[in-house]
């Protein structure tokens, strides 16, 4: 959500700040802007994509080597020129770029607004860059004090860079809740909300933490606390290449990371299984082990398609290890009074490790006393550090704000962790936890014979491109992959669709089926195949359209359904991972022929840092 870049060194900023801009598109917004300071401060800034920033500044004056930009994904005040970052204070003293959401706003506004101040955007940002003005003039205290002191009024989260007029050559970031990466090259500094702007010019980088203040010129970086403590920076190399977020010849990332799924997953059990079926090993599980082991309750905690990965580990946790678990929105569980005791274990999943909603159920359970695990996609990431701890997902960076490959991955994490637990905990016998680690180990080379079938899944998804609705059924551990089809296919084509368990259709939904509604049946699940099919007759009897996901050489649901697409035979432990990808080749392909952006659907962020 939101990006923002920010570069202090020898070179032009300009080029830098565009290109990072440009890489950080994929997080989602609706607006884009620079600030340039070569001794006078040059904003640019407008509705639209960063291209229609490039156009702006066409012929403009676009010197400096200190300068910050800044996709907005706006939260207070519309889409627009005016409200789009940077920021300057009336006095115009201070240039700011800002990720987050300031809670008090109107109380400060109210304030500034006695004292004098007038405001050109609807934005809460507008507000801190002249609460930083007011206290810098009136106490007449250098720039980064009264950066601390403001802050230490504000309500809310930020990522923060401020420029100050009198102060050039230097910038100042700050960071609560929204995450921020500084670059350390050379005599020159690079932020960003995420590496990806700056992998190409360093590998060393430090990850600011919350109330973390760092005064930046191109000689030195300095870290304070808000309070004022000197800190040390912990200045990492980082792994993420180039490579990894070119789009490799494919049209859009998304189908880019559909494809990569038989490498990711490969990624996320390697050197995690033996082989030989023998053993799961988790390095990163290790020291909590025994508190695992133990667990009387497994709550799993994240937002959209995590959570339904969460739900697919419910299954799987309940089945295998025999513990119970309860799957909750992280935004619902961190309003609730949840009942959280010490011997729980909480299982946080999260693709970015930036969503504020599970970040703060995280920090609700941890003031409890429980022992949390990450599941995470970013190394690095706020939730990834906050965790006690977690196993990486290693699925490589996920630019496609649909998110795919992430998902099998987090299904990779939660099987392993289920087989794992049930075998320590003798829940899962030795022969079925060996046939459990071949099946996986068999499903990238079943996902990539489902990825052959891309032409044939593309012709059924003509056939549905045009529709207004559509629903998603499914059973046991296809019900959560039925909600991620529906999600998939809403969040990239506006299509709207939902997704349920099969046997609740006759409850409400089945009043929907006419001609008109296609109906995607998940059906290649031994346990639930004849329930599936009694289903699928009673779309069927309703005259309704029906697409069906099912067992490689199955004959009944072929009479009946109007499409049938084939997934190799496996577990039904693994079924979820194979099932899921025709789904997400059938929502790609409808987008794309509806001339949809694939990649940044509207009004999407890809890392939702805001609650
Ligand atoms: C997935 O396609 C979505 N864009 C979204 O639901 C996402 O899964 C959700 O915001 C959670 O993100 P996270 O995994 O980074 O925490
Ligand atoms: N709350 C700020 C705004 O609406 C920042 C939004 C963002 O994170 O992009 O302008």
């Amino acid at each position: 959500m939101c990006g923002i870049v920010a570069y202090v060194g020898d070179r032009t900023a300009f080029p830098i700040l565009i290109k990072g801009l440009q890489r950080l598109e994929y997080r989602g917004y609706d607006s884009a802007g620079i600030a340039l300071h070569n001794g006078t401060s040059h904003v640019y800034k407008c509705k639209g994509k960063v291209k229609d920033l490039e156009n702006l500044v066409k012929d403009k004056d676009i010197s400096g080597t200190v300068g910050m930009g800044h996709t907005r994904w706006a939260t207070h005040g519309e889409p627009s020129d005016r409200n789009a970052h940077p920021h300057q204070s009336m006095k115009g003293k201070f240039s700011v770029v800002h990720n987050g959401i300031i809670e008090n706003y109107t109380h400060l506004k109210k304030e500034l607004s006695n004292r004098g101040y007038s405001f050109e955007s609807d934005t809460d940002t507008e507000v801190l860059a002249n609460l930083i003005e007011n206290i810098y003039l009136e106490q007449n205290i250098s720039a980064e004090l009264a950066v601390r002191l403001a802050l230490s009024r504000v309500v809310g989260a930020y990522g923060l860079v401020i420029y100050c007029e009198d102060e050039p050559g230097q910038l100042i970031a700050a960071r609560k809740g929204s995450p921020l990466v500084i670059g350390v090259g050379n005599q020159e500094y690079f932020l960003a909300s995420d590496a990806t702007p700056i992998i190409e010019y360093t590998d060393q980088v430090m990850y600011l933490n919350d109330e973390e203040v760092a005064i930046i010129t191109r000689e030195k970086l300095e870290l304070k606390s808000l309070s004022n403590d000197n800190l040390t920076p912990d200045v990492k190399k980082i792994t993420l290449s180039i490579d990894h977020i070119d789009k490799n010849g494919y049209e859009h990332f998304m189908l880019k990371e559909i494809h990569e799924q038989p490498a990711t997953i490969t990624d996320t059990f390697r050197g995690r299984v033996a082989m030989d079926g023998s053993k799961i090993f988790l390095g990163g599980v290790l020291d909590v082990m025994p508190k695992l082991i133990n667990a009387k309750r497994i709550i799993i905690v994240a937002c959209g398609t995590s959570w339904h990965a969460g739900l697919v580990g419910e299954y799987l946790f309940e089945k295998y290890a025999r513990i119970p678990v309860e799957v909750e929105y992280g935004s619902e569980f961190r309003y609730r009074h949840p009942i959280i005791f010490e011997d729980d274990l909480v299982i946080a999943i999260s693709q970015s490790g930036e969503t504020a909603d599970t970040l703060a159920a995280i920090r609700k359970v941890k003031e409890a006393g429980a022992t949390v695990l990450g599941i995470c996609n970013v190394a690095g990431s706020t939730i990834s550090r906050e965790t006690d701890a977690g196993v990486y997902t290693h699925a490589g960076i996920e630019i496609g704000v649909a998110s795919t490959k992430a998902f099998t991955s987090q299904i990779t994490v939660l099987l392993m962790m289920a087989m794992l637990l049930g075998s320590k905990r003798k829940t899962l016998p030795q022969a079925e936890y060996s046939t459990l680690i071949h099946e996986l180990i068999s499903v990238p080379e079943k996902i990539e014979e489902i990825l052959k079938e891309e032409e044939k899944i593309k012709k059924i998804a003509s056939v549905y491109k045009d529709v207004s609705n559509a629903l998603y059924m499914g059973r046991g551990l296809l019900y959560p992959v039925a909600l991620e089809g529906a999600l998939k296919l809403k969040e990239i084509s506006y299509i709207h669709a939902e997704g349920y368990p099969a046997a609740e259709m006759k409850h409400g939904p089945i009043a929907l089926i006419d001609e008109n509604m296609p109906v995607f049946a998940l059906a290649a699940n031994d346990t639930s195949y004849e329930k599936m099919i009694s289903n699928i007759q009673e779309v069927k009897a309703r005259k309704g359209k029906v697409v069906a996901i099912v067992t490689r050489g199955d004959k009944s649901i072929r009479k009946m359904a109007d499409h049938v697409i084939e997934i190799p035979e496996c577990h039904e432990a693994v079924s979820p991972l194979l099932a899921v990808i025709p789904l997400q080749i059938l929502s790609y392909h409808i987008a794309v022929m509806r001339g949809c952006n694939v990649d940044q659907p509207r009004n999407l962020a890809k890392s939702v840092t805001v609650e």
